[in-house]
């Protein structure tokens, strides 16, 4: 059965659509009363992960509710290390927290290639069940953490400004940090791919931390690892999103990917030049919402003029801030649907 609605597919591979495309990255999640509610009535945020009729049901609800262009299943990056043999939680108001973190290199031999069957089935009954009650509405986005990114929660254990921790061992034992790279990137690449067989339509990769690496650590430590996955992944549209990197938007663009994601620092005409031929998606800056509807209005239409009515992904510049006004998140993606039609 084909898609009813395939916009951002088709803006992924860089046709002309009827009108610019609209998710929101995290658009599933806290902002809304209908997720509270799910989430309120379990134990905490990784039982609603594991329980694919309810990781289902929370992924459909924006779909639903603010009339995005996509689906994306509701997961965690964090799932990956996990299924490798790190086990996470998360702790209420402050986020994610390893028990357990890489120290050594014994700590990196006994990590296992996750296996993704037996480990993350459930992630794959999810997305099936949310394709089956999708209906064939709009596609459903499949997503990982990027190698870099996964990297520095398993060595630091917990979010940080710095991830001095993370980033020590690129200096003190950086052949041990491929290694352990290498490990994620195999977990992430047959991850992927069981998702896209599940029932992924596109797949998006988010290095979250990208950022806070220089340019020439972030081209050995993470550029070669999102090669690996790109040319992995054939069999769907990719989207690569580094966070903060805007030094590396010419080195991703040149790999085997779709679109690349902008977050709201980065310049929309530069972009263009250093990612040519590729869609883009973003950027509206996350704090925009807080403003006035007027205000939201005037600065999503410039945005949608700065990108052009063509290979672009209509989107926010990082995930939706949990305190946002889901009418104000209407307000972006009604004027995303009508300013771009028939452009
Ligand atoms: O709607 C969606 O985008 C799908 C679901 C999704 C979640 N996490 C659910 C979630 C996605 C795509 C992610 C990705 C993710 N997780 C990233 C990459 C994107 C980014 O924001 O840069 C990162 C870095 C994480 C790790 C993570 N998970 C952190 C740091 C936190 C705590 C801070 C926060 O944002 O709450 C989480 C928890 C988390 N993941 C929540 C949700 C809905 C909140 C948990 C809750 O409901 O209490």
């Amino acid at each position: 059965m084909a898609l009813k609605n395939d916009l951002i597919l088709r803006a992924a591979r860089g046709e002309k659509t009827e009108r610019t495309p609209v998710w929101l990255m995290r658009q599933a999640g806290r902002i809304l009363p209908e997720y509270r509610a799910v989430r309120n009535s379990l134990s905490g945020f990784i039982e609603l992960v594991t329980t694919p009729e309810l990781a289902a049901e929370v992924t459909i609800q924006p779909v639903d509710i603010l009339g995005v262009d996509a689906a994306i299943i509701f997961s965690d990056i964090l799932v990956i290390p996990e299924a490798m043999g790190l086990p996470y939680e998360m702790v209420e108001k402050k986020g994610p927290f390893f028990p357990e973190t890489i120290k050594t290199a014994e700590d990196v031999a006994k990590l296992k290639v996750a296996d993704v069957a037996s480990d993350l089935g459930y992630v794959l009954e999810a997305i099936k069940i949310t394709k089956k009650e999708l209906n064939n509405r709009v596609p459903l986005i499949g997503f990982a953490g990027a190698p870099f990114t996964i990297f520095c929660y398993m060595i630091e254990g917990s979010g940080s400004k710095t991830f001095s921790k993370a980033r020590r061992m690129l200096y003190q034992a950086p052949e041990l940090a491929h290694q352990l790279l290498q490990k994620i990137t195999d977990s992430t690449i047959a991850y992927l791919k069981a998702q896209i067989t599940a029932g992924a339509d596109l797949i998006q990769v988010f290095d979250s931390w990208a950022g806070i690496l220089p340019p020439t650590q972030y081209e050995s430590f993470s550029v070669p690892y999102m090669k690996q996955i790109c040319d992995a992944i054939t069999e769907v549209p990719k989207t690569l999103f580094a966070k903060g990197a805007y030094f590396s938007r010419h080195s991703l663009a040149a790999l085997d990917c779709n679109a690349i994601g902008l977050d709201w620092n980065m310049d929309i005409a530069e972009s263009r030049k250093l990612c040519a031929g590729k869609t883009l998606q973003g950027n509206l800056d996350p704090c925009a919402l807080y403003a006035s509807d007027s205000e939201i209005v005037k600065a999503t239409k410039s945005m949608l003029d700065l990108f052009g009515f063509e290979k672009h992904i209509a989107n926010l510049g990082h995930g939706v801030y949990p305190d946002i006004n889901p009418e104000k998140v209407k307000v972006f993606i009604e004027t995303v649907k009508e300013y771009s039609s028939n452009k």
